[in-house]
């Protein structure tokens, strides 16, 4: 169940738009220009011809819309260098959402991203161009599951990861973020918590603190599927190559790797080292969103795609502009509760 009952806050009120000419125009090619520029090595110009257009369009009618589109790094990079205003991990793009004075909240990422800036925006039009666009741990776990976590373990404290609905973030403490898991952890002051769902990544952040940390089962479909042995063999392969991971990978996987963080740590890890050979343990867009900006580090990409995150195209986001369509409403309490839970997090001090 993706939407709630509660009432939108009108994306009918929006004024009618026409479906613009998708034409390849010098104008269009001239507009287009600098976002080539970052593309050019993954995505050919007879591709580019077709897929600029969109990047045109969409970023007229956003204007007019006074929309703003919040991306998440796994995004194409048509998406993350042609229409994103902010791009960012999971954290980032929350705090954003708090921040922006757009009308218009434009979601390039999963559900339940869209649903933490409503959480967070009560008042804007969140807009999400597949809403069909999911994710395995944030489909592992409910409300009623916490609920019932709560009766077994009296008084300790529940760690809601971002990666979840909005019923699930009404029902827990705090909400973390793989940017700031163990800093939440910390922050809660007891011996035990417990961290749901992703077992991965609660059992990567036990590792990081004396707190014990008690899980759920869990996991991310995309990460999951990394193994040890797999980082093994190619270091094999090549000695010289770095390894970074996503920490909702296997334990046994980040302990293979130079660095574990999430994806904003993972773009950070790379720009301040320099690699001259790098491999990214996490979701295929990675590397070539980061990769136009750290030009002498090359890529080795071995990367699971997400299906859901694959799921937005620059097709669905500027039809969803056009027709202001795929707005995401949350129940209010629920939205109130959660936002209780977002903002506990955003709030810490670093
Ligand atoms: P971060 O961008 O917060 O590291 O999250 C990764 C992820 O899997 C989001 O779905
Ligand atoms: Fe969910 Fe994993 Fe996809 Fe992120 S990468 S949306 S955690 S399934």
């Amino acid at each position: 169940m993706k939407t709630t009952n509660a009432s939108a806050t009108g994306a009918a009120r929006f004024e009618t738009i026409a479906y613009p000419d998708l034409a390849y125009t010098p104008e269009v090619a001239e507009a287009t220009a600098e976002a080539y520029e970052k593309v050019k090595d993954f995505i050919p110009a007879i591709e580019w011809a077709a897929l600029a257009p969109y990047i045109h369009a969409i970023n007229k009618i956003k204007k007019q819309r006074n929309a703003v589109i919040l991306a998440h790094n796994y995004m194409t990079p048509d998406i993350f260098h042609g229409v994103a205003d902010i791009v960012g991990d999971s954290l980032q793009l929350a705090k954003e959402a708090t921040k922006t004075d757009a009308d218009v909240i434009v979601q390039c990422g999963v559900h339940f991203m869209a649903e933490t800036s409503k959480i967070l925006s009560p008042e804007k039009t969140v807009l999400i161009p597949d809403m069909d666009a999911g994710c395995s741990l944030a489909e592992s776990i409910t409300g009623a599951d916490v609920r019932k976590l709560r009766e077994q373990h009296p008084g300790v404290p529940i760690i809601t990861y971002v990666n979840t609905s909005a019923d699930v973030k009404a029902e827990c403490d705090i909400c973390c973020t793989s940017s700031n898991a163990v800093q939440v952890v910390e922050a809660m002051g007891t011996d035990k918590v417990i961290l749901v769902p992703d077992q991965y990544l609660a059992a990567n952040v036990a590792r990081q603190t004396d707190v014990e940390v008690l899980t759920y089962a869990g996991s991310c479909e995309v990460h999951e599927r990394f193994t040890a042995q797999e980082l093994r063999d190619y270091r094999q392969i090549d000695k010289d190559v770095k390894i970074i991971a996503h920490p909702e990978c296997p334990p046994e996987v980040v302990d293979e790797a130079d660095f574990a963080g999430s994806t904003a740590h993972m773009i950070d890890w790379v720009k301040e080292n320099q690699p001259e050979k790098v491999m990214l343990i996490t979701e295929c867009s990675m590397a070539d969103n980061v990769a136009s900006e750290t030009p002498g580090v090359s890529y080795i990409r071995p990367c699971n795609l997400c299906p859901h995150m694959k799921r937005i195209t620059l097709q669905k986001i500027l039809d969803t502009l056009v027709n202001m369509s795929g707005e995401v409403v949350v129940d209010l309490d629920v939205a109130e509760k959660a936002r209780a839970s977002v903002e506990r997090m955003i709030n810490l001090k670093n």
